[in-house]
């Protein structure tokens, strides 16, 4: 599998250091071996700086459901008090699993807000998994990289081969999410993403 062709073609070699600070074999990596390693927090950096923008908007004492957590660097940046449970595809924080692309959607309580922070762009249909986020909670906060932001070499690898599978731009991802949610606001940018908080 190519996987990681993506991060090469349109000249961003390091593309892949950028994302998720290592180097390997494009050619041998399995998606959940990856997805694996950042759980055990082999790669990713900086996304620790996104989620403190996050952890902004949640007030000490809430309880947070962090939803594609990899390594659960969310919890390391929240205020006092709040109560933090992080699922992800892969079982290493919480046996409890969710894979959006594959319809595994658990059936989860109630919490005052749900994070999807870094995660949309992997999913073949990201404001179906916001609707889903909905019921896990009150207000939904996540991040978007709209495909414009991707370059002509990414866009042009096969869809089985992209990491990034939305291929949502910023303006039909924007109106997805208002038809899903009340309320839709843009509270910050991390990079090239864009980050808003939902509410009904
Ligand atoms: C870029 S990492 C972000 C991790 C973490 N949220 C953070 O900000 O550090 C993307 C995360 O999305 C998860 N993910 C990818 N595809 C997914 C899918 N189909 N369903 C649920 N989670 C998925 C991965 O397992 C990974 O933890």
């Amino acid at each position: 599998m190519s996987l990681w062709v993506d991060g090469r073609s349109g000249g961003l070699a390091s593309n892949r250091d950028i994302w998720f600070g290592f180097s390997m074999s494009e050619d041998t990596i399995d998606p959940l071996e990856l997805w694996r390693g950042v759980a055990n927090g082999l790669h990713g950096k900086g996304w620790g700086d996104r989620n403190v923008i996050f952890a902004e908007h949640i007030p000490s004492g809430s309880s947070v459901l962090d939803v594609g957590c990899g390594n659960c660097n969310l919890r390391n940046a929240l205020p006092d008090g709040c109560t933090y449970r992080g699922i992800d595809q892969v079982d290493v924080h919480d046996p409890v699993v969710v894979d959006f692309n594959a319809g595994v959607v658990p059936d989860l309580p109630r919490h005052d807000f749900v994070v999807l922070s870094g995660v949309l762009e992997y999913l073949h249909d990201p404001i179906a998994a916001l609707d889903i986020a909905k019921g896990w909670g009150d207000v939904v906060l996540f991040s978007y990289q709209p495909t414009e932001s991707r370059t002509a070499g990414q866009l042009a690898v096969p869809m089985e081969d992209r990491v990034w599978k939305s291929t949502l731009n910023r303006a039909d991802f924007e109106a997805g999410a208002a038809s899903t949610f009340a309320h839709v606001e843009q509270i910050g940018r991390f990079r090239t993403q864009t980050i808003y908080r939902a509410k009904d």
